[in-house]
């Protein structure tokens, strides 16, 4: 097949692997996978299916762009190529590994309420732990430390938005980065992915005929071409019970650090 000229092949129905224009840096537990498949709807989307993990793994980031380009999916000449990595976002190197890369590249983040993304974080590793037949301490014993926050739990930290958006700015300004609301991507979808599509500059596609309300997943689905689906079973779990006082203490905690994430970004978010 014929080659492009980056080197890749060139498929015959047209399509080739691009380097991604657009990534989403998380965060983890944020709505990643349903930002993601949202954006997929679009026609002018081509999305890579796995987590790259291309910047923030050693092991990968050695294997060089080459590589990187090869986890790419084929897309058409008028697809912009896009890539979720979660981890990317808390990753201090990362910032400066893509700026490299493509210092005009588009970022996404979708974050939602820092107390309820640390229940998510919590509940994701109770089941994997589970499915590797291990258990997982009750969420109290992780949260609280001698009658206080345990702040050795790494959940706590990857809810302190201000501290990794500040690597960020270090490399991109605010244009560069669009923040979804990932609180209201699961109330109602439709408004933030218009806000996605604005960002990106895409010609506006994403409508109400796209979405539907699940009763029995108690989610948004996704309606394309006229084939319905959830996203995985994993994404909209119940997460555990905790005592109010407890819950009371985690609102306190990240209160400081919300204010300041938001004088950063220029923009509230409704977080308790
Ligand atoms: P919970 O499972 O804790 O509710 P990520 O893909 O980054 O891991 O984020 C997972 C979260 O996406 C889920 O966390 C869920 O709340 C959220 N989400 C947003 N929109 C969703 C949708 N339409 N269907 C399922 N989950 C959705």
């Amino acid at each position: 097949s014929p080659l492009a000229d980056n080197g890749t092949a060139t498929h015959p129905n047209g399509t080739s692997q691009r380097l991604p224009q657009i990534i989403i840096i998380g965060v983890r537990k944020g709505g990643t996978r349903a930002l993601i498949e949202m954006l997929s709807l679009h026609s002018s989307v081509a999305a890579a299916q796995n987590e790259v993990h291309f910047f923030d793994w050693e092991s990968h980031y050695q294997k060089g762009i080459p590589w990187y380009l090869s986890q790419m999916p084929y897309a058409f000449p008028d697809q912009l190529t896009v890539e979720k990595t979660p981890a990317y976002f808390t990753s201090g190197k990362v910032p400066k590994r893509i700026h490299d890369m493509n210092p005009h590249i588009k970022l996404l983040l979708i974050l939602r309420d820092p107390t309820e993304r640390v229940l998510s974080d919590y509940t994701q590793v109770f089941y994997n732990r589970l499915q590797k037949h291990k258990l997982y301490q009750p969420i109290e014993y992780v949260l609280v430390k001698d009658g206080d926050i345990n702040l050795g739990y790494k959940a706590l930290n990857r809810s302190l938005y201000y501290v990794h958006m500040q690597n960020w700015l270090q490399y991109f300004p605010m244009d560069s980065i669009h923040v979804v609301d990932g609180d209201e991507l699961i109330r109602d979808p439709l408004p933030e992915m218009k806000r996605v599509e604005r960002f990106l500059k895409l010609e506006p596609q994403i409508n109400a005929s796209n979405f539907y309300f699940n009763k029995t997943k108690g989610f948004y689905c996704l309606r394309d071409h006229g084939k319905e689906r959830c996203l995985h079973d994993s994404k909209g779990r119940a997460h555990p019970h905790v005592a109010p006082a407890i819950l009371q203490k985690l609102y306190k905690f990240f209160h400081e650090p919300n204010q300041k994430f938001f004088q950063m970004v220029g923009r509230t978010f409704n977080w308790k």
